[in-house]
Parts: structure tokens; C-alpha cells; sequence
């Protein structure tokens, strides 16, 4: 082989094995980006396992939690009965006393001194002045403090959804115009209520319960916006061939992802100790489970927060009917 024909040879072989290395290359990116997609679809479908099992841990634990505040809300209920009557009679019995009490002091200024002083020792020691003071702000607090027991107990027990469930066929656009007619005062100088409210399919619910899940959204809005500027709350109706949707939006504070995961288990409030019980958003999510619906929040922190709240259209008529 002359120096031209081996040349020749090496040159092939090299093209050769370049095109095999481009080819190789190629092979390698292809395979690389399959790879990438597939690890992609596969994080999308760890957070989604996440995700639903979060779902189904939290259904769990508020199912538990239901059964739980049905028989501690029974089992308050009847002692908190017979307490706050007993309070009532203490109350009017105080008023026999403070009677009586007013009547000693006026006949005492009858008595020889000897014991007009004794009396009046008497008075002193068990305080009686302080004690008639004391006793109707003693009485105010205590009723008051019962007052939130019973409001607590009535949330559990409607959480719990032990009370009667009345079920209709109903237009939840109806029930938001009265539930925003209720509280109008409550919005008229604070916030602004924008309506995009379509007329929707109706469907066969409690149409009082959902008037309080609506309720408990509005004011969770109203509050969230206190103090921001522009406060605004839009609410929105639409629906599918399946499905009735209701939007409540504001533009108020928002919430970190932190407090999202937690606003719909009982008592979980973020608000001062006295002025929320956090009940609110875990009595909508019982009502709206109930009728086989979904309730959702997005939330920006600092930008405002949307709940959605889905609900099923079933076949009314048919439902009427089986339930006679
Ligand atoms: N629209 C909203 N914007 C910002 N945070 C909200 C909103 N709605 C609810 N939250 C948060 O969710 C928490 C729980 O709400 P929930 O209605 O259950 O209880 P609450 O309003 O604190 O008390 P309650 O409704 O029993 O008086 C609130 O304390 C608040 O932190
Ligand atoms: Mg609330």
C-alpha cells in the first residue's frame, strides 16, 4: 500500500467512526431527554400521591374528629343546660338577697349600738358591700362565658352534622342573595361586594346549610381585608351539565401555604384568643362534603385568596322520588 491509498484507508476509518460518534451522540441525547421527561412525569406523579394522600389523611382524621365532637357536643350539652339555668336562679335569687340586705341596713339604724356595731362588724368582715357590688358583674361574665360554650357546642354539633339535614331541590344563588342580605350591615362601610352571579342549575341540597358555609366565606373575607386598601370581595356563580360552582374572592391578606394546610381542621384559627373559635372553614367543609362537593382555596400571601367551592347537580327529580 503506497503513502496515498493508506491515507486514504485512515481517513474512511475516521469518518467512520465519526459518524458512528455522532450517531452515538445522538443516541445519547434522545435516550438523556427520555430520561428527563420521564423523571419529570415521575416527580409530578410522586406530588400528586402526595397531594391525594394528604387528601385522604385529612378526610380521615376530620371524619374522627366529627364522631368525636357529636358526643363531646352531646355530652356538654346537657350539663351546660342545667348550669345556665342555675345561674338564671342564683341571678334572682341575688335579688332577694340585695332585698334583704337593704332592708337590714334601713332597721338597723333602730337598734341600740351595741349592735348596730356588731352588725356592722359583721358586714365588714364578710365584705357584704363588696360582695353586692361584685355579684351582677360576676353574673354578666359567667353568662357571657356560657353564652360562648353554647356557641362552641352549637358549631361542634354542626360540624358534627347531627342536627337535621331538610334536603330540596334549590338555587344556591338564592341562598347567597339572602345570606349577603343578612349581612349586609356587617359589609354596607367596609368592603365592597362585587356580584357575578349567573343563574345556575338547581340542585337538591340543604340549602340552609350551604347559606352558612356561604356565610362563614364572607366573613372570613370581610376579615381578611380589614384594614387593606380597596377592600373588595367578588362572588362568582357558574355551572357545568354537572356541576355548580361558587366562587368566593378577595383581595385581603392571604395566607402562606403554612396556615392553607391547616384552615379547615376544627379550632385551627389564626385570629386572638376570644374572637374566633376557628370552627368556621371546618363546619363548610363537613356541609359541603356532605352534599358530595369539594371545597378549595388558592391563596397569595399578601395578595388575597379564593375559596371554590364545588357542588354536584344530581338528578333531582329522581332523588325526590326515592326519598318519598
Ligand atoms: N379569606 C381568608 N383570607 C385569609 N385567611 C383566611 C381566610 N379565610 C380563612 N382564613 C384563615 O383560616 C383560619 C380559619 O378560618 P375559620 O373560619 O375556620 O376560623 P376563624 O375565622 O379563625 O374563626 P371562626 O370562623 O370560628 O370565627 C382563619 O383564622 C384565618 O387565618
Ligand atoms: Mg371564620
Amino acid at each position: 500500500m503506497d503513502t496515498q491509498d493508506q491515507e486514504n484507508a485512515y481517513k474512511i476509518a475516521y469518518e467512520r467512526e465519526k459518524r458512528a460518534r455522532l450517531k452515538a451522540e445522538d443516541l445519547l441525547e434522545t435516550k438523556a431527554r427520555e430520561i428527563f421527561l420521564q423523571n419529570d412525569q415521575l416527580r409530578e406523579n410522586y406530588d400528586l400521591l402526595k397531594k391525594q394522600q394528604s387528601i385522604i389523611l385529612q378526610n380521615d382524621k376530620l371524619a374522627t374528629i366529627g364522631t368525636l365532637a357529636a358526643g363531646m357536643a352531646h355530652e356538654i350539652n346537657n350539663p351546660l343546660a342545667f348550669v345556665k339555668s342555675n345561674i338564671e336562679s342564683l341571678g334572682r335569687y341575688h335579688a332577694s338577697y340585695s332585698r334583704l340586705v337593704s332592708f337590714i341596713k334601713e332597721v338597723s339604724t333602730h337598734l341600740p349600738e351595741a349592735e348596730q356595731n356588731n352588725l356592722k362588724a359583721l358586714f365588714d368582715e364578710e365584705d357584704i358591700d363588696f360582695i353586692q357590688e361584685d355579684l351582677p358583674d360576676l353574673m354578666v361574665d359567667t353568662i357571657e362565658g356560657l353564652t360562648r360554650v353554647r356557641d362552641i357546642v352549637m358549631n361542634l354539633r354542626s360540624f358534627a352534622r347531627t342536627q337535621s339535614s331538610d334536603r330540596c331541590a334549590a338555587h344556591v344563588v338564592d341562598g347567597l342573595h339572602s345570606t349577603l342580605k343578612l349581612l349586609n350591615s356587617e359589609l354596607k362601610n367596609a368592603v365592597s361586594v362585587k356580584l357575578n352571579l349567573a343563574p345556575v342549575h338547581e340542585i337538591y341540597c340543604n340549602p340552609n346549610a350551604l347559606n352558612q358555609v356561604f356565610l362563614n366565606l364572607i366573613i372570613n373575607a370581610k376579615h381578611a381585608t380589614e384594614g387593606r386598601e380597596n377592600p373588595t370581595i367578588e362572588i362568582t356563580s357558574r355551572d357545568t351539565p354537572s356541576e355548580v360552582i361558587i366562587e368566593v374572592t378577595d383581595n385581603g391578606c392571604g395566607m402562606p401555604p403554612e396556615v392553607q394546610k391547616e384552615i379547615f381542621s376544627p379550632f385551627y384559627t389564626t385570629k386572638p384568643v376570644g374572637s374566633g373559635t376557628g370552627m368556621g372553614l371546618a363546619i363548610a367543609y363537613g356541609i359541603i362534603k356532605d352534599h358530595e362537593g369539594e371545597i378549595s382555596v388558592k391563596s397569595t400571601e399578601g395578595q388575597g385568596t379564593t375559596f371554590t367551592i364545588t357542588l354536584p347537580i344530581h338528578a333531582t327529580k329522581e332523588i325526590e322520588q326515592t326519598d318519598n
